[in-house]
């Protein structure tokens, strides 16, 4: 059995008082009969207080980015090990905005996916195809080689101390959502892709859906069998949305 992972991708948002409020709320519904993991990933300058909001709880913590190099000469970078060092045991790579604000190429992903590895993170892999490639039917290879690209750099046994997410671009921000049987067949097609190199890695990995996921479509896409959980973006800002996600699960 795999356990659900309900992870909120806060992005470029919030304020201190704003994070007090959100975290607050979400301690006060974290429901320790439900086997789902909570997860929140903070802007950098957010981790530190979030980190001692959360002590002795079960929500967990994470980032949205990392450096790819250790340490040195890199204004403005973060390093794996800085986040591992403020207690996140998670860190998002290759999100699609990622990708395509700054460029980020699947080598990028993949070097960002080994250190954060390196650091004992956990890396969140981001894949998703466009629009365009959607209706060009070209969904399943664009995955494909995105997950490709980790395989050949990592190997398969990195994959067993990896969570992937499956982001459909058109799907982010957009209200839109793929509906559970097109995400189904993508979380399918995936694991069946990891499960040609190792079956029981393929059975273990958690292969989240992000993409305008909301209280009103969550019970149904958790309900699939290939989905894992979510990965949240703007309806994890206020508890109240985000919250109502985690008890659909
Ligand atoms: P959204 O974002 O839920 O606002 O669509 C998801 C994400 O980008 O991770």
């Amino acid at each position: 059995m795999r356990q659900l992972l309900i992870a909120g991708n806060w992005k470029m948002n919030g304020t201190k008082p704003e994070v007090r409020r959100l975290i607050s709320g979400i301690l006060s519904r974290m429901d320790e009969s439900r086997s789902a993991e909570v997860l929140v990933l903070p802007p950098f300058p957010y981790l530190p207080l979030v980190g001692s909001m959360l002590e002795g709880t079960p929500l967990q913590l994470g980032a949205q980015d990392l450096s790819v190099h250790e340490s040195g000469a890199y204004t403005g970078e973060v390093s794996g090990a800085m986040l591992a060092d403020w207690e996140c045991g998670y860190v998002l790579v290759g999100h699609s905005e990622r990708r395509s604000l700054h460029g980020e190429t699947d080598a990028t992903v993949a070097a960002k996916f080994k250190a954060a590895q390196a650091a004992g993170l956990m890396p969140i892999l981001c894949v998703g195809e466009t629009l365009e490639q959607r209706e060009r039917g070209e969904t399943d290879a664009v995955i494909r080689a995105q997950v490709r690209a980790i395989l050949d750099t990592a190997g398969i046994g990195a994959m067993a101390r990896a969570v992937i997410a499956y982001e459909p671009v058109w799907a982010i921000g957009t209200g839109l959502t793929a509906n559970p049987d097109q995400a189904q067949a993508v979380h399918a097609a995936i694991r069946e892709q990891l499960s040609a190199h190792d079956d029981t890695i393929a059975g273990r990995v958690r292969i989240l859906y992000g993409g305008s996921v909301k209280p009103d479509n969550a019970a149904d896409l958790f309900a699939r069998e290939d989905i894992d959980g979510g990965l949240i973006g703007g309806a994890s800002l206020q508890s109240d949305s985000f919250m109502a996600i985690y008890e659909a699960s």
